[in-house]
């Protein structure tokens, strides 16, 4: 493409540090529609002739379809996606394909494909992440009075609901779902027309290029257009945060898996067995969902690094935007849809849940509180109280709720028979009615606000 000035081809290993066709290959769609646009364009403003960029966009589909049916082949002399589709270009329709490149240059040609690409990967995953929040909304639907033990440092806290707790995720995963479409809005402008930093002095219409890409307007600086960056840096930041949600998420449920925990069965679909433990049954998908979010985070750091410190306009570091990218979508994709089966298929053992609660204590606050309340107690001499019941409870084996009033009023004698209410895990959640809060009845104020948002009921 540039024999004109040089003695001499590339060495070997200048074609292959210099090869991006190996990855930016999956870019191919997005080049065609760019080349056609661009192609329609020039014809539009008199640059080419419409015969002639009839023929070129002829032959595009025509590579198109090539692509389609045979993938793309890998020359690393081509370079690149670019290349590689104008050479083939010009094998099929001639010098005439020469004419495409007018007002144009591969530098805002790949901010622009590169554009294209993550805004139709990041509408891809706002359709995963609504069948996720889905998938949650349902299972705390069914779940909104299971009790199962709250924790805070792990430990067992006051007693929730499973509803209650998936919620929260929900919540989680519709900031990620904001931060998505936010990063798509600055994303959506056209780079094209920008040439290789300049601009260039062809009479084009960067508005016509614009709408027939789906952009909302041109960018303002060809120099910024080329070298910019920030959409893939969005893009990766949205999906690093999506992913350490993903990854608490998964976490959960190894915990919930395990043994002594015994909250969920986890789906068979997403577990896998031991070649040499017969019984064992491992969740594997959520670790490797926990796994993954380091991988995605770390191509974030990686473009960041990329980046830092690159002058203006474009250098050839930019070409190594599109690993991380590529590897950090594909691997959200898979988190996305390996935790939407998780919570869709798995098993939740409520009865195990509900009991983990009682034998964990989950209700001495409650105890306290109504000791407060009910005896005028101050609260640190109810605590004090509560501890020592809690003291004897574990010595029993027993829940709270299962002391004798005749052992609780050796405890203190203030004690009466009305504290069973306030000791039940029941009384407990449902006590814990603030908004947002816990207790079933706005657990699923919560679920119908989200149905609504998700458009679940229509
Ligand atoms: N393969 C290049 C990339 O992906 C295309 C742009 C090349 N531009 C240039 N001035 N060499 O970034």
């Amino acid at each position: 493409m540039w024999g004109g000035r040089f003695a001499e081809g590339p060495s070997a290993i200048m074609r292959e540090i210099n090869a991006s066709i190996p990855f930016d290959k999956q870019l191919w769609q997005q080049d065609i529609a760019a080349s056609k646009a661009h192609v329609a364009m020039l014809a539009a403003c008199k640059i080419v002739s419409v015969e002639d960029a009839d023929t070129i966009t002829g032959g595009l589909e025509k590579v198109a379809a090539e692509y389609e049916a045979d993938g793309v082949p890998e020359n690393w002399d081509l370079e690149d996606i670019h290349m590689t589709t104008e050479a083939r270009l010009a094998e099929l329709v001639g010098p005439v394909a020469g004419r495409l490149h007018t007002a144009r240059s591969r530098n805002d040609q790949v901010a622009t494909d590169f554009r294209l690409w993550v805004r139709d990967e990041t509408d891809s995953l706002l359709e995963g992440l609504a069948g996720l929040q889905r998938s949650l909304v349902e299972t705390a639907g069914q779940h909104a009075d299971s009790i199962m033990p709250g924790f805070t440092h792990l430990q067992t806290a006051q007693p929730v609901t499973l509803g209650h707790h998936l919620m929260a995720y929900y919540e989680m995963i519709a900031r990620d779902v904001s931060r998505f479409k936010d990063a798509r809005v600055r994303l959506n402008q056209s780079p094209l027309g920008s040439a290789a930093l300049a601009g260039t002095g062809f009479p084009i219409d960067r508005k016509m290029t614009t709408q027939a890409l789906g952009f909302d307007a041109p960018t303002a600086n060809s120099l910024d257009a080329v070298s910019d960056r920030d959409f893939a840096l969005d893009f990766l930041g949205a999906a690093s945060q999506c992913a350490l949600h993903l990854s608490r998420l998964a976490e959960e449920f190894v915990i919930w898996a395990s043994q002594p925990f015994g909250f969920v069965r986890m789906p068979d679909t997403l577990s896998t067995g031991s070649s040499i433990m017969p019984q064992k049954k491992n969740p594997d998908a959520a670790e490797l969902v926990r796994g993954h979010a380091g991988r995605i985070v770390g191509c974030q750091m990686a473009l960041m690094m990329t980046m830092k410190g690159l002058p203006l306009a474009y250098s050839k570091d930019m070409q190594d935007d599109k690993p991380p990218v590529f590897e950090a979508a594909g691997l959200l994709q898979l988190c996305v849809a390996a935790m939407t089966g998780m919570v869709a298929g798995a098993d939740f053992r409520t009865g195990r849940m509900r009991q983990a609660a009682e034998l964990g204590y989950a209700t001495a606050t409650d105890l306290a509180d109504w000791l407060v309340r009910e005896a005028d107690i101050p609260f640190r001499e109810a605590h004090h109280i509560t501890g020592a019941a809690v003291k004897l409870a574990e010595g029993k084996g027993s829940a709270l709720d299962e002391l004798s009033l005749e052992e609780l009023q050796v405890i203190d004698p203030r004690i009466d028979d009305r504290v069973y209410k306030a000791l039940s895990v029941e009384a407990s959640v449902a006590a814990r009615n603030s908004y947002g809060g816990t207790a079933p009845e706005q657990v699923r104020v919560q679920i119908a606000e989200a149905r609504k948002s998700l458009g679940m009921d229509q």
